[in-house]
């Protein structure tokens, strides 16, 4: 357990969190996505990567800016505890913003909405096949899936008509990052270097002996010569 606090503590840590004590009630201004987290607590891991992402000040500039408002799915730091080991060390940054972008919909989605919307949901990483995240609801249930990863609502942390936060309970991934994509059109395979220059009679010819090779033919060319000129002479 320890071992795990400190693991996940070393990957995420690349800001020290300054946070002062908090004093007097937070000053009207600008909603301030991380802020709110921070408050309702256990997402420490998810505020990490809206940071180290900077997926936090699109999104409260995006606030700040636009009246289309925004959806997040906050995963729980125990959503990312419960994520195979190292899945997140297995990605890079670009993939990281991405995973981050895919838990935001860029339109403000209050609970009844959800079951009305439309599926798949755009979300803030894009559509298209490998980004599906599909919300249905059964009565009060709201259920998400991904193709990777179903789970449900778990609660509200966070709501004011511009801005809703809904807790889920793992993490949202999308097929895109966690599914190996298909083989680019192949280049050929890169043939081990060991292969001797014996094997020339195979139809495949390592790049690097092409000299051997060219030099091989080159002297059946010759004999081939001396065999024509031995013929002729034989006349
Ligand atoms: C939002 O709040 C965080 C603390 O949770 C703070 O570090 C950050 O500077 C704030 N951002 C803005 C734009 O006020
Ligand atoms: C919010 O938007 C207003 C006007 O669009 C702008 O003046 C202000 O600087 C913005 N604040 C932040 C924190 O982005
Ligand atoms: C939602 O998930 C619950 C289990 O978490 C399941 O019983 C229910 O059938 C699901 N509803 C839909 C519409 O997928
Ligand atoms: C999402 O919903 C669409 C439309 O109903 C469906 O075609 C697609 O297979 C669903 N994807 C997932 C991951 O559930
Ligand atoms: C998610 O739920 C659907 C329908 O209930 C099921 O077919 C699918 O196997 C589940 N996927 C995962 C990864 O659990």
């Amino acid at each position: 357990m320890v071992a795990k606090f400190l693991l996940f503590f070393l990957l995420y840590c690349t800001t020290a969190l300054a946070q002062g004590p908090a004093a007097a009630p937070a000053p009207a201004g600008p909603t301030n996505v991380t802020k709110i987290l921070e408050k309702a607590g256990q997402f420490t891991v998810f505020i990490r990567l809206l940071k180290a992402t900077q997926e936090d000040v699109t999104l409260n500039g995006q606030l700040n800016n636009t009246h289309n408002g925004i959806t997040m799915f906050a995963p729980s730091d125990s959503a990312f505890q419960s994520l195979k080991t190292g899945t997140l060390n297995s990605i890079n940054d670009q993939e990281k913003a991405e995973l981050v972008q895919f838990h935001v919909i860029p339109t403000y989605l209050s609970s009844s909405q959800f079951q009305t919307v439309s599926n798949p949901v755009t979300t803030q990483a894009g559509s298209g096949d490998r980004f599906q995240l599909n919300v249905t609801t059964t009565g009060n249930a709201v259920n998400i899936s991904t193709g990777l990863t179903n789970t449900s609502v778990s609660g509200t942390v966070y709501t004011d008509g511009q801005l809703a936060i809904y807790q889920v309970d793992k993490v949202l991934l999308p097929i895109d990052i966690f599914t190996p994509k298909p083989p680019p059109p192949a280049p050929a395979p890169e043939i081990p270097k060991k292969k001797k220059a014996k094997s020339a009679e195979s139809p495949i010819v390592p790049k690097d002996i092409s000299g051997e090779v060219s030099f091989i033919v080159s002297n059946n060319v010759v004999f081939f010569g001396v065999g024509i000129v031995s013929a002729i002479l034989s006349l």
